[in-house]
């Protein structure tokens, strides 16, 4: 069997979540009961558990057809939906029909790339902020991707979905719970999936790492840690691009605002949605200042609106998630200090660790004695096929060390191959859910916020899907 083969069979069980192996000691032993705040109850709170519609149901385990090329439309052509542009046109059946971007200049350059590859011209929409009613509603597309500002993912995907079409969105998908639940809701009704194509998931050290869990390396999974603290202060403050609307953000929610890039692989050693879910988030912000400096120190001039703008959000904001079985997440924030980048991905078991930036790795009774060993043995081991199949390819033409590229083959493998998607509404809308709960829980004073199950009830089928 190629690898090719290997990597095309494999079942999202394979990929992303895990056999029944971790957590099945847990189980019985998740006995203690937080003191949920009696405020902040289904009843109360409609958002973290609306009724479900009457007709409806699940998309988990449901397939894409098959199709010999993928016939793509991309919302939002800005760096981030450019990027993506070019992994796809390095893959093979892609086919990119329709652009959409409120500025023209940037819909002509994702045209350029096109044309420049041996493309056609795709269609260009550019008329508005509701330009993208008109492309989603294209007889010829299979996949909405959109990469836009946070606030226009979720209309983005609904009027995909209301069109009957498979979609995908950059992070976070959502950011409000009602808006979580309404994609989870279109999504089901729809028959369509609603993807949050988190290119995390999808690197070699993440997929490595998922699959020593799920070899049972590290024993039965007690605890894992992710983040994201990456210095955003020069782009949130640059007058194009991201500093266009990123920074808005700061004086909107007091909250974790960008869970997901450390949360999804997370969720994945952790069988989210595939056996385990989360029960409920608490949340610290600390104080406010890193903005704050950086105007000071960058914008002399005090008539610039950006010395209009409170900020709001907590500079490090720190949750910790526990799931139904009782293991534990932390999962910080900080976008707005000077320091080097990490998403932590650190994993605890009873049997050993393993803890990234650098990559390092740590198994009960390993040559050399308590201290961390290199990873490059594992690797050579239990390297992922897709990274065996494509990592020279991957690491050429992709993003991000290389994961962008194999997220965006993933995803036309799927849609070519008719298999199940790597993940679906539910993970999305779980990976994005602390954005809103954090929010909720620093407010009330870090209150326990009870986690929506998106699934209703579907998360206990050990590896129901693929
Ligand atoms: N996965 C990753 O590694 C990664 C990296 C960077 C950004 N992102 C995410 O990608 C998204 C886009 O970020 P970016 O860096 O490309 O920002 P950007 O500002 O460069 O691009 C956003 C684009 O959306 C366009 N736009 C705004 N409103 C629109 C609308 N209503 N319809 C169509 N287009 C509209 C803007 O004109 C702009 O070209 C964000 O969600 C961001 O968080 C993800």
């Amino acid at each position: 069997m190629s690898d090719h083969e290997r990597s095309a069979g494999l079942s999202r069980r394979d990929l992303l979540k895990g056999a029944a192996l971790a957590g099945a000691g847990l189980a019985a032993s998740g006995a203690f009961t937080p003191a949920i705040a009696e405020h902040i109850t289904a009843a109360t709170h409609p958002d973290l558990a609306p009724p479900a519609p009457a007709a409806r149901a699940t998309m988990k385990g449901v397939r894409f057809e098959r199709r010999d090329a993928v016939r793509f439309g991309i919302v939002g052509t800005g760096l981030r939906g450019r990027s993506v542009l070019s992994e796809l046109l390095a893959i093979e059946g892609v086919q990119i029909v329709a652009v959409c971007d409120t500025v023209a200049e940037k819909t002509a350059r994702a045209v350029k790339m096109c044309t420049d590859r041996g493309q056609p011209a795709p269609a260009v929409y550019t008329d508005g902020d509701h330009g993208f009613e008109a492309l989603v509603a294209r007889d010829d597309i299979d996949f909405v991707y959109t990469a836009t500002p946070w606030e226009w993912h979720v209309p983005v995907l609904l009027a995909a979905l209301k069109s009957g079409k498979h979609c995908g969105s950059e992070c976070p998908i959502g950011t409000t719970l009602k808006d979580l639940w309404a994609l989870v809701d279109a999504s089901e009704k729809a028959r369509r999936h609603c993807l949050h194509l988190e290119n995390c998931n999808y690197g070699e050290t993440e997929m490595l790492v998922n699959r020593l869990v799920h070899e049972g390396v590290f024993g039965e999974i007690l605890h894992a840690e992710a983040a994201y603290l990456h210095d955003l202060r020069k782009i949130l403050f640059e007058d194009r691009d991201e500093g266009l609307w990123r920074r808005a953000w700061h004086t909107r929610s007091n909250s974790n605002l960008y869970p997901t890039h450390g949360l999804g692989p997370v969720s994945g050693y952790l069988d989210i949605n595939a056996g385990d879910r989360y029960d409920y988030l608490v949340s610290v912000g600390g104080p406010h200042r890193g903005l704050e400096l950086h105007r000071e120190a960058t914008v002399a001039d005090h008539a610039n609106p950006k010395w209009q703008e409170q900020y709001v959000t907590g500079d490090h904001n720190t949750s910790i998630l526990r799931t139904v079985k009782g293991k534990t997440v932390m999962l910080q924030h900080d976008v707005s200090n000077p320091r080097p980048y990490t998403r932590h991905n650190r994993v605890q078991g009873t049997k050993g660790a393993f803890e990234d930036y650098p990559p390092r790795i740590y198994v009960e009774g390993q040559a050399g004695g308590e201290r961390w060993g290199a990873i490059d043995e594992w690797k050579a081991k239990f390297t992922h096929p897709l990274w065996a199949e494509n990592g020279e390819r991957a690491r050429k033409n992709g993003g991000h060390g290389g994961m962008d590229f194999i997220m965006a083959y993933r995803l036309v493998q799927t849609l070519r191959e008719g298999l199940v998607p790597d993940s679906d509404v539910y993970d999305a809308a779980t990976w994005s859910a602390p954005l809103p709960l954090s929010e909720m829980s620093v407010a009330k004073g870090s209150a326990p916020m009870k986690f929506p199950d998106f699934t209703r009830g579907a998360f206990a089928a050990v590896g129901a899907t693929g």
